[in-house]
């Protein structure tokens, strides 16, 4: 049996929480395979909105499971704090949430060292969510992490200790005065690993594995977005894993052989919240009627997102890096009520006009080139059925469709999980 994947085609928040919630009712198992609580996935259903950081977007189906890759860091006061939210919903988490014996644990000094690393950079800072993913991923790396795993050995204290006291000569190098009380941080730490190894522990590969064999249908959820990607992402403005198609195979442990289709996520526009370069960014009022209509803030930060045109140059990159079979077209009603639609076809450069995401897509190097496209006025959010979507919005899709050389197979026009259009 193939395992599924849903990725993020853009710099993140493209709306996967609310795609993976809709399709858990087709799946047994879904499985987180990478990053960690810098993820805000939201889901909305019954007048409830819910913000999801560590835990897989399947939580709320009554029967499939959730796990945890190895892939993924978890911060356990962050997961703690997740699980908490759950309670009022009685989900019978003890035996629906698997957690992998291989995913690293995020600790309070990696939280502080990213802080460190952050104010050092100064202008050039990242505009890091400062969860600790990248100190974290370095430890994995670098051979010196703390994993799920751990906790279940006697002296998993001492090598925190130890760990911890690294962290701290590493710290004093940056010689900063960081507003942190690290011991409150510990007393928090130290609680939420008890409510962690609440959990069922698991060797997550084999659990995997087996469920494979017995035909059960399993979709990986990815977090973050192919443009925040370690190696493919605008480096150095990325996160710190693999945040693409390859990403599932080593945060779960699947054969490439293994994956079915690959679902890739984009808005109708394009957001980005942190630093970097985002070529089609706007500064005019449109960008802000995105910002406020897509009510574009972070779910894990509350920071505003920046907004911008569709780049159909850096998504085709998206789509031929993960090998994208299906394309799901989110938030289609931001834009109604815009009389022209432009969408990025090509990068205009020092070297002529370039229709590939070359390595470097700084404002001095590359300026997006539009094509126009008939805007729609109609209010999208009561819609039920694609027959129903206005004449330039399938002018829109069609278009995008050709240029992608991959089907929309849903269109989302609205938070909640009823708002969504299948093709
Ligand atoms: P994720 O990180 O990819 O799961 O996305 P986020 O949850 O960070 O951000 C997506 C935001 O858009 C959330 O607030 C969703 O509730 C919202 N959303 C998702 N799909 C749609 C849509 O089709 N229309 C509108 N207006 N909002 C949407
Ligand atoms: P989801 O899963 C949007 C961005 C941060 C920063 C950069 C590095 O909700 O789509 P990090 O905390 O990883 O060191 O931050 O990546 N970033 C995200 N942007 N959505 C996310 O996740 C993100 N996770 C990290 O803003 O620019
Ligand atoms: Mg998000």
């Amino acid at each position: 049996m193939a395992v599924d994947l849903l990725l993020g085609l853009q710099w993140g928040d493209e709306g996967k929480g609310k795609i993976v919630d809709v399709l858990t009712q087709s799946y047994d198992i879904i499985a987180r395979f990478q990053g960690g609580p810098n993820a805000g996935h939201t889901l909305e259903f019954d007048g409830i909105k819910h913000v999801l950081h560590t835990i897989p977007s399947g939580i709320f189906h009554p029967t499939a499971i959730n796990l945890i890759g190895n892939g993924v860091v978890i911060d356990p006061v962050i997961f703690q704090k997740e699980i908490e939210k759950l309670e009022p919903f009685n989900i019978a988490l003890e035996t629906k949430l698997l957690i992998s014996k291989k995913a690293h644990l995020i600790l309070p000094t990696h939280r502080l060292l990213d802080a460190a690393a952050e104010q050092a950079k100064g202008k050039a800072k990242i505009g890091s969510t400062l969860k600790g993913i990248g100190p974290t991923y370095m430890d994995k790396t670098g051979r010196n992490g703390m994993r799920v795993g751990t906790l279940l050995l006697e002296d998993w204290k001492e090598r925190y200790e130890q760990l911890k006291q690294k962290h701290l000569h590493l710290l004093d190098q940056f010689q900063q005065e960081l507003a942190f009380d690290l011991e409150q941080a510990e007393v928090e730490f130290f609680d939420s690993i008890e409510a962690l190894k609440k959990c069922p522990l698991v060797d997550s590969e084999h659990y995997l594995h087996q469920a494979m064999k017995a035909g059960k249908k399993i979709l990986a959820e990815g977090a973050q977005g192919s443009l925040l990607d370690i190696d493919f992402g605008t480096y150095p403005f990325v996160t710190s894993s693999t945040t693409t198609a390859a990403g599932a195979c080593t945060g779960l442990g699947i054969a490439p052989n293994s994956i079915g289709d690959v679902f890739g996520i984009f808005k109708a526009y394009t957001t980005r919240v942190g630093s970097g370069p985002f070529p089609t960014e706007l500064f005019d009022a449109d960008g802000e009627r995105m910002g406020k209509v897509g009510n574009e803030f972070g779910a894990t930060t509350g920071r505003a997102r920046r907004c911008g045109w569709l780049d159909l140059v850096a998504l085709k990159y998206s789509v031929r890096i993960n090998g994208v079979t299906q394309l799901m077209m989110m938030k289609g009603d931001v834009l109604s009520g815009f009389p022209k639609i432009k969408v990025c076809t090509a990068y205009q450069t020092p070297e002529g006009p370039i229709d590939y995401f070359p390595y470097d897509v700084s404002p001095e190097l590359v300026t997006p080139i539009y094509t126009e496209l008939e805007g729609w006025s109609e209010d999208l959010t009561q819609l039920g059925s694609a027959d129903q979507l206005p004449e330039s919005l399938h002018a829109y899709i069609d278009f995008l469709e050709k240029e992608l050389e991959t089907p929309i197979k849903i269109v989302s026009v609205g938070p909640d999980r009823t708002q969504t259009i299948f093709r």
